[in-house]
Parts: structure tokens; C-alpha cells; sequence
């Protein structure tokens, strides 16, 4: 049996409270003569861990087969000497300069087809069999060597395998590789030629090496063989990662096991990643998201917008392992930036954003990182020490935080989140509307995220589940841009709004099979007498408006519809809105179907985002989900629960005070006081209260 996490430090923490409170250090890139100072320092704020060496790989193997690791052996101890318990990264992100001399074939090969360089990071083939010889080897002699310090307590696998320069690779290990994982597959070339309809532009194969990858052709990819394409990339960097996790295993068994990616993204499926892992790490960078949003709209950012992909990414991470604690393992906490300054938080915001992790059922916050850089291509990324190695504009509140949440202890830190609501995220959807997005601006992840957005203003917790994931415990299940639907997640569906529940969804339902193949029945396939609707026409919008009218049960002002029209026809559904303009005006837009307990909504039309977090809303509430506390716009709520306790966390990300109604007592835990009535929330505040 695996020892629970806080037994598998070997480590004597002074604190009862939880382990995982730290900074990510780099002893690697600091004079050694300060790295007892640093030490000292790091455990004076209350940091309880540090993740180091994770791009050390240089410095540990100088030269093939010739390992060196008193320098770290050094820095482990100074750390353990002062209790900070050591999570170790392995370092196959950024091979050294002699590997990639040596070893020309072990490079990245881009969807252009152009092969990457040396010079940066994260530029290797996960197939490659001499990178994961070499990965696999320096890990292992890593873990031996580490495998009885005290003051180790677990690994971070590689860094941010979801993160690359095009995310996908190209190269001629991936084709043989992609073709041995089609033989698995499929057994037998009729299989594929049949599947992928390859008789289609003359495509059939009679060989497994003819087979090719998809870099640019005189056309389009056959869109079956781009989708096995994109799951076999996800599979190689799973497996990348699987080799060193066997090791690890083996020979570190009493050190926990994880990984550091980003929030939610669709490169590799990330639920594959985390599947085997102890616990679920990863990286959150608000101030990111705000740079990422900036440059899509020069309207200001709301705050709201930028809280939710934060939150979204926490939903994501916690709905990956089933609900267990995940920890950050990188939490900004200065301003974000390569090339350019990214925003300085405000005031209370990294405290925010720390609570927001625990809110979100996170364990534990690492902050990135302890100095900040003075060389290499991340010297404008700040961490808790400035340049100059003053204290940044964050620190005492990062120390403020860490001890507060320390004193909160464990029983809140371990305590599950509620979700009433789940949100389906579907790989396969989001590869096949990439290869094929029907419209040229439709794309997935954004669909998910405006979903997202929508819904969590009614603040009922929310669960990002996959498409086979048990649905039973929802009361309200949104799944948008639905285009594959598998036999297997019709069947899921049906029985699930037979069972009472409400299923939301919308424009391409089930347009694809999951082999990628157009269904040969009415839209929307499988589920067209669950939703009691028939797609009539679907209709991508460019320079046509089409808008929607809503009926009295929605109550909505109109919409617009920005870039695509399901037409449907009901057989049996309520129609809660109807289009518009041109010749579908009337037309069914937005449907909803009793079917056995439950209800089936299809949202036919690509509502404009206002309109969206209108009716989005307004079907939650119709499913009986109610607010625990009436809470303004900007401020967020979630719930812990353990042992018959409840713990409402009320986060406010805007940066004016906010006042709230409270309709009964509350204890907040942080401040130890008792609220009644009207209290306020100042700006970017937290308080947790326990009824
Ligand atoms: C993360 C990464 C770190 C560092 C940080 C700031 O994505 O894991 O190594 O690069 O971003 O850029």
C-alpha cells in the first residue's frame, strides 16, 4: 500500500501543517556561497518544500556517462539542514549542448516539417529512442543517487511536456513510431484503408511504411489519419513520461511521484498524464492569461475573465485524478515576462490567487520562483527576490499567506470541493474540430472556455469531467461543441438524463463517429431522440447575421449568433428560441426535450458571449442550482466539505471592496470572527467562512 502523502517525507517538519507550501529554487544557477543565506531565508517565510534541478541536466551529466551530483547532494542538504524538504525534478527538458552535438536526429520536426535547434528548451522528439535512452539514463542515476537523502521527498517528472514550440512532432522516429502504434491499433491495413476511407484522393495504403505523417501536402490530411496522428503524439509523450515514472517507482519507493504542466490545454491528453501520478502538479500564471487576452481584444480585461481560466485550470486538475488534492508547483508571484514585462500583481493578488488554488481543492502552492534570474532568456521573469536580491513588492504577503494557511491545518487543506455541475472536456472533440473546424474561426478550447465562463458566475462548482467520465453525481452536465460523440458516450448521455439528469449542449453534436468518420444518420446521430430534435441545416456565419429570440422560458434580450446556426426541427422538444433573420427566421434555435426523468437542452446557435452567460445561467438554475451566498460580479465562491463541516472560500478579484449579504452567521476561520448581515470584501480579499 502507497504511504498517504504527508507520511512519505522522511523529513521533520517543525509545523503540523501541510508539506507542500514552497518555491521553486535554483541552486543550479546561484554562487554557492549564498545558498545557505537562501536557505535560511526560504524557511523563515514557512516555506516547508523547494522543487530544484529541474534544468540541470548540464551540470549533473557534463559530458556522456560522467554523472556529478555532490554539488547537489550539497544543495540538498543546506535545505534539509533548515527543514525544507527537497522535490526534485528530472531534467530532460533541456538536454545539454554535447548531447545535441553528438546526437543529430534526436530534434524536434515542427508541422511545417522544419527540423528545431539547440538553443532554447523543450526542442527534442518524445519518440526519439537516443533522447529517451539519454533522459531515461540521467533520471536514473539521479534517482540512485537520491533515492536515501533525507530531505527528498518526491519528483517532478520533466517540465511541462504539454508546453512546446509547435506541440506536435514531425520527424522520422514519430512516422515509425506512429506506424507501429497504427499496427497496434488496427492489426491489419484493411482496417485503416477502411476506417480512414482512404479511397478517398487515392490514398490506399498497401504497406505499413507508406504511411505517412501529416507535414504539408499538396491538400488537406486525410482528417482520420490527422486524428490518429494527434493520439498517437499524446501517447508518445505519455509513454515518455511513463519510462521515467517505472523507474522512479522502482527505485525511489517511498518518494511521491508527479508532474508540472499548465492548466487545461490540448496538446497531449493531460488526463493520460496525470493517470499514473501520485498527484496532479501544475503551473498558474494569471498574469499570463491577462497578456493572452490583452492581445486578443484591446478592450480592457476584465478581471472576471482572467480568474476563470485560473479556475477553470484548478477545475481541470482536480477533475483529473477524481476529485484528489492537487498542489501548484509554479504560482506566479511577480511579473510574468520573457521578452516583455507581463502585469505587476497588485496587492493581495498573490494571496488571491494562492487561495484560490485551495479553494479550488488545491493541497498546496509552490511560488515561482525564489530570485530572479540575472542571466538567460528568463531574466525578466520576477520572482520573490528582486534582481538585486531585495525583497520583490509580493514577498511579506506571500509570507503572510503561507502562514495563514498553515494555520488553517489540514482538515481544510484535505477537504473535498462540491460540484453540482460538470463540464465535459473531450480530447477528441477538440484535435478533430482543429483538423476540420467547420469554420475557419471556430475552435474548441475557446468554446470550452466561454462555456466555462458562463456558467461559473452561478457559482455551484464545477467539475471538468471527460466524455465517459460517471456523470450520476451532476445535476446539470454542459458539454458544448460536442462534434465526436463515441457509441459509448451516446450511451452515458441517454442514461443519464433518463436517470433525471440535464444535459446542455449544442451546435455539431455527434457530427462525427470517433473514427472520425461524418455519421450516416440525421444530426444529431446517436442522440437525436434524446435531445427530440433533427438537425435541418447547419449553417457556418460570415457576413450573414442571424440572431436569436428568446421564448418566455429563457426571458433573455436577443442574441446574435457569431459563427454558427444548427437549424433544428423538434419532434417532441419545447423551443426556447427561435432565429431570426433570412430564410431560417422562426426556425427552431434553442431546444428542450423531456426525455425519461430528465431534460436535454440544444443550444443550436454560437450565442454571443453576453447572451451566453445569460441563458447558461438561467438552465442551472432551472436544474435546482442555487447560490449558497448572493456574491457580486468579480467575486467568486466555492465550497469545501469534510466531516459534516462546511468551508465557503469568497474570493474577490476585483480590486474595489465588495459588499455581501450574509443571510445567516458565519465564523470567518482566517480572521477568527463572527460575521452576521452585510460584510465587506476588500479589494482582491479572501475570507473563509465556516457556518
Ligand atoms: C513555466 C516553466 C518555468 C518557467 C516559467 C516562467 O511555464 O515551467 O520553467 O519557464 O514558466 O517562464
Amino acid at each position: 500500500m502507497r504511504l498517504p502523502l504527508w507520511a512519505q517525507t522522511n523529513v521533520s517538519i517543525a509545523s503540523e501543517g501541510p508539506l507542500l507550501f514552497g518555491v521553486d529554487y535554483y541552486p543550479d544557477q546561484t554562487p554557492e556561497d549564498l545558498w545557505e543565506e537562501d536557505a535560511r531565508r526560504i524557511a523563515e517565510v514557512g516555506f516547508t518544500n523547494v522543487r530544484i534541478a529541474e534544468f540541470a541536466w548540464a551540470l549533473m551529466e557534463p559530458a556522456e556517462g560522467k554523472f556529478e551530483f555532490a554539488w547537489l547532494h550539497r544543495a540538498v542538504e543546506t535545505l534539509h539542514k533548515h527543514n525544507i524538504a527537497v522535490i526534485l525534478g528530472t531534467p530532460s527538458a533541456a538536454p545539454p549542448p554535447w548531447l545535441s552535438a553528438k546526437y543529430q536526429d534526436i530534434f524536434e520536426v515542427n508541422a511545417q516539417g522544419q527540423r528545431l535547434y539547440p538553443g532554447g528548451r523543450r526542442f527534442t522528439c518524445p519518440t526519439n529512442p537516443t533522447y529517451r535512452r539519454l533522459s531515461l539514463k540521467i533520471a536514473s542515476e539521479m534517482a540512485r543517487s537520491f533515492a536515501d537523502s533525507p530531505g527528498v521527498v518526491g519528483w517532478q517528472i520533466d517540465n511541462e511536456l504539454t508546453l512546446g514550440s509547435s506541440m506536435r512532432c514531425y520527424c522520422n522516429a514519430c512516422q515509425t513510431g506512429f506506424q507501429a502504434w497504427l499496427r497496434a491499433k488496427y492489426h491489419d491495413l484493411e482496417t485503416i484503408n477502411k476506417t480512414w476511407g482512404t479511397v478517398f484522393w487515392s490514398q490506399t495504403y498497401t504497406d505499413f511504411t507508406q504511411i505517412p505523417v501529416p507535414l504539408p501536402s499538396g491538400g488537406d490530411p486525410n482528417p482520420g489519419l490527422a486524428l490518429d496522428y494527434d493520439r498517437y503524439q499524446s501517447y508518445a509523450n505519455v509513454s515518455f513520461q511513463g519510462e521515467q515514472l517505472e523507474m522512479l517507482r522502482k527505485v525511489c519507493p517511498h518518494h511521491f511521484i508527479t508532474a508540472n504542466n499548465v492548466g487545461l490545454l490540448d496538446t497531449i491528453d493531460m488526463r493520460d498524464l496525470y493517470r499514473d501520478l501520485d498527484f496532479v502538479a501544475f503551473d498558474n500564471y494569471p498574469g499570463f492569461f491577462e497578456m493572452l487576452l490583452h492581445q486578443q481584444s484591446s478592450a480592457p480585461v476584465p478581471p472576471d475573465a482572467i480568474s476563470a481560466l485560473s479556475a477553470m485550470g484548478h477545475d481541470f486538475a482536480r477533475g483529473a485524478k477524481s476529485g484528489k488534492p492537487f498542489m501548484i508547483m509554479e504560482e506566479q508571484s511577480g511579473k510574468a515576462g520573457q521578452r516583455s514585462f507581463g502585469p505587476q500583481p497588485e496587492k493581495g493578488q498573490v494571496r488571491l490567487w494562492t487561495y484560490q488554488a485551495i479553494a479550488h481543492g488545491g493541497m498546496g502552492v509552490n511560488y515561482f520562483r525564489w530570485d530572479t534570474a540575472t542571466s538567460g532568456a528568463e531574466e525578466y521573469w520576477h520572482g520573490m527576490l528582486n534582481h538585486d536580491r531585495s525583497k520583490s513588492p509580493a514577498f511579506d504577503e506571500m509570507q503572510q499567506t503561507v502562514r495563514e494557511l498553515k494555520a488553517l491545518g489540514g482538515e481544510v487543506l484535505n477537504s473535498k470541493y462540491v460540484a453540482e455541475t460538470a463540464l465535459v472536456f473531450d480530447y477528441d472533440c477538440s484535435w478533430a474540430v482543429t483538423i476540420q473546424p467547420g469554420h475557419f474561426s471556430l475552435s474548441y478550447l475557446p468554446q470550452v472556455q466561454s462555456w466555462y465562463g458562463a456558467i461559473s458566475p452561478s457559482h455551484s462548482g464545477i467539475d471538468i469531467v471527460g466524455p465517459l467520465s460517471d456523470m450520476a453525481p451532476y445535476k446539470i452536465v454542459f458539454a458544448p461543441l460536442q462534434y465526436v460523440v463515441s457509441e459509448a458516450q451516446a450511451a452515458k448521455i441517454r442514461s443519464f438524463v433518463q436517470s433525471g439528469g440535464v444535459f446542455v449542449t449544442g451546435f455539431r453534436l455527434g457530427a462525427k463517429t470517433d473514427t472520425s468518420q461524418m455519421v450516416r444518420t440525421p444530426l444529431p446521430g446517436l442522440l437525436r431522440d434524446v435531445m427530440g430534435v433533427t438537425v435541418e441545416d447547419y449553417v457556418p456565419i460570415y457576413s450573414a447575421k442571424q440572431g436569436v429570440k428568446f421564448s418566455a422560458m429563457l426571458a433573455c434580450p436577443d442574441a446574435t449568433c457569431t459563427l454558427w446556426a444548427d437549424i433544428l426541427q423538434t419532434s417532441g422538444a419545447d423551443v426556447l428560441g427561435t432565429y431570426t433573420a433570412g430564410a431560417h427566421a422562426g426556425k427552431a434555435a434553442i431546444t428542450a426535450n423531456k426525455f425519461g426523468k430528465g431534460k436535454a437542452i440544444y443550444i443550436g446557435g454560437d450565442l454571443d458571449v453576453v447572451s451566453l452567460s445569460r441563458v447558461l445561467p438561467s438552465l442551472a438554475a432551472s436544474a435546482g442550482i442555487q447560490q449558497l451566498i448572493d456574491v457580486p460580479r468579480g467575486v467568486e465562491l466555492t465550497a469545501r466539505t469534510a466531516g459534516g463541516k462546511q468551508w465557503i472560500f469568497l474570493l474577490n478579484h476585483t480590486a474595489d471592496a465588495q459588499t455581501i449579504g450574509l443571510a445567516k452567521s458565519f465564523i470567518d476561520v482566517v480572521r477568527k470572527e463572527t460575521l452576521n448581515g452585510k460584510i465587506s470584501l476588500e479589494g482582491y480579499g479572501v475570507r473563509i467562512l465556516q457556518a
